[in-house]
Order: structure tokens, then C-alpha cells, then sequence
């Protein structure tokens, strides 16, 4: 498989893009600011998904991949009065606008058969502290749920929303303290790894998951039972 990493730096994508390419799979990806060391065997591209240009030039690196897996994501943890018109315009081009143009240059020149699947968040479907981060969570896992309408039969798309993930810079810049509230409200007490959800990325790319579409799958050891 081809599979498009937009955001590949990030520290998911960057465990996503390990799996991926030991796995046998040819891997484009993108960074804005951070050139990732280690991951050589894959085609590295720089895009800013908030410059019109950079996501134009997405185009002709993404021609042909089955996958599209979009990654980017900004999480500043403020609060509603903290937040800055600057820091909102941000976040939401980050989070929510610049993947949507993104997918709208990607998406027709995808393989026939293709998936795109985004990073989603537990906070899209619960909210979060930070209401902004939540918000454009929220809207991505709404805009799947609309392509998986609309691109289908050629192109399927899902979200994986995960809870807290360890070995990220996320999981690394949160206090103990507010990670013990995330550990009291898991059930099982524990986070997933970025190298897990990477795997259960890979997994979701088998031909035998074909009729998973429109959905959205949380990974967060039961947080929603509780
Ligand atoms: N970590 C978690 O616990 C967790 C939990 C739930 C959901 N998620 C979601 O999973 C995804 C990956 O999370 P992560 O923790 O691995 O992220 P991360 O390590 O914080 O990396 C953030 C990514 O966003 C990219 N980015 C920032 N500004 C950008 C811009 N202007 N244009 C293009 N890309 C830009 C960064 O690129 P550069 O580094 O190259 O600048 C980097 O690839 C995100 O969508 C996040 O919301 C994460």
C-alpha cells in the first residue's frame, strides 16, 4: 500500500510511519517545523497546512495512495477566556480547516478503493478543557461521517479517537495530577501506547476491514461507560 502521512512528524505519526514501513508499505509524509531523524525510508515532504501553496504541492507526492492518514494537530490548553484571536485562527486551521483542504486536493487523486482516516480525539466526542481543541476534534469526526456519505464507493473514511497516548508530546506536557484524573476516569487504568495505535492503524488499513466506513473507533479503555 501507498499511504499519505499528513502531519507524519507528529509523535503518533511518526510510531505510525515505523509500523507502517516495517510492515512492507511505501510511506509519503509531511512536516511543518520538525524533520523527523530515523525515518529515512520514507519520502518526507514540508507542508504548512495553513500556506495554500505547501497544500497545493500535496497534490503530486499524494497521487496514487490507498491511505490518507491526517495527523496534524495543535492542543494549547487554554481556557475559553485565555484563548487569542491569533492562537483560534491557529488552532482551527491546524485542527479542522487546513486538513479539509487538505482532503479536498488529496481525495481526487487518491487510489480507487481508498481510506482516509483521521486522527480524531477522545475530546471530539466528549469535549475537553480546552474547549477550542475540542470543538475542532468534534468537527473532524463530524466531516467524516459527511465523506464517508459523499466519497464513497471510491473512498472510505473512519476516525480512530484515542484517549491519552503515551511516548507523545501531549501525554509528556500533561501534569501528573491531570493525568491521575485520566487514569481515575479509564477503566482500565492505563493509556495506549503510540506504538499500539499505530498498529491498530496498520490493522484497519486490512482489505478485510472493507466495510468499516462512517465510523468512529475509541480507543480509551472504556472512558465512556463510566
Ligand atoms: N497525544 C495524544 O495523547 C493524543 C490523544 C488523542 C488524539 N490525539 C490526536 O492525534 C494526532 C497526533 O497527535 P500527537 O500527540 O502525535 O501530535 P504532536 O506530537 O503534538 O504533533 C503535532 C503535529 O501537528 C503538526 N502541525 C502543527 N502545526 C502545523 C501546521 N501549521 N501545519 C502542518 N502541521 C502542523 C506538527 O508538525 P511539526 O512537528 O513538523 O511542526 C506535528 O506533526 C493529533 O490530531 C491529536 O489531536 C493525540
Amino acid at each position: 500500500m501507498k499511504i499519505f502521512a499528513l502531519g507524519g512528524s507528529s509523535s503518533i505519526g511518526r510510531a505510525a510511519i515505523r509500523v507502517l514501513l516495517d510492515a512492507g508499505h511505501e510511506v509519503c509524509a509531511t512536516y511543518n517545523s520538525r524533520v523527523s531523524d530515523g525515518l529515512d525510508r520514507a519520502t518526507w515532504v514540508r507542508a504548512d497546512v495553513r500556506s495554500t501553496a505547501d497544500l497545493d504541492a500535496l497534490v503530486r507526492p499524494a497521487e496514487g495512495a490507498d491511505v490518507l492518514l491526517l495527523l496534524p494537530g495543535l492542543s494549547p490548553g487554554q481556557t475559553l477566556a485565555a484563548y487569542d484571536d491569533d492562537q483560534i485562527a491557529d488552532v482551527v486551521d491546524v485542527n479542522f480547516s487546513g486538513q479539509f483542504r487538505a482532503i479536498q486536493r488529496i481525495a481526487p487523486v487518491m487510489a480507487d478503493g481508498s481510506h482516509i482516516i483521521i486522527l480524531g480525539s477522545q475530546a471530539g466526542q466528549r469535549g475537553s478543557s480546552d474547549p477550542l481543541y475540542g470543538a475542532t476534534k468534534g468537527a473532524m469526526h463530524a466531516l467524516a461521517k459527511s465523506l464517508a456519505k459523499s466519497l464513497t464507493p471510491r473512498t472510505r473514511v473512519n476516525v480512530v479517537a484515542p484517549g491519552m497516548v503515551t511516548g507523545t508530546a501531549m501525554h509528556d506536557e500533561t501534569s501528573e495530577a491531570v493525568l491521575d484524573i485520566h487514569r481515575k476516569t479509564t477503566p482500565t487504568g492505563h493509556f495506549i501506547s503510540a506504538t499500539d495505535l499505530a498498529h491498530v492503524l496498520l490493522d484497519i488499513m486490512q482489505p478485510h476491514w472493507c466495510q468499516l466506513n462512517g465510523a468512529c473507533i475509541d480507543i480509551n479503555g472504556g472512558m465512556y461507560i463510566r
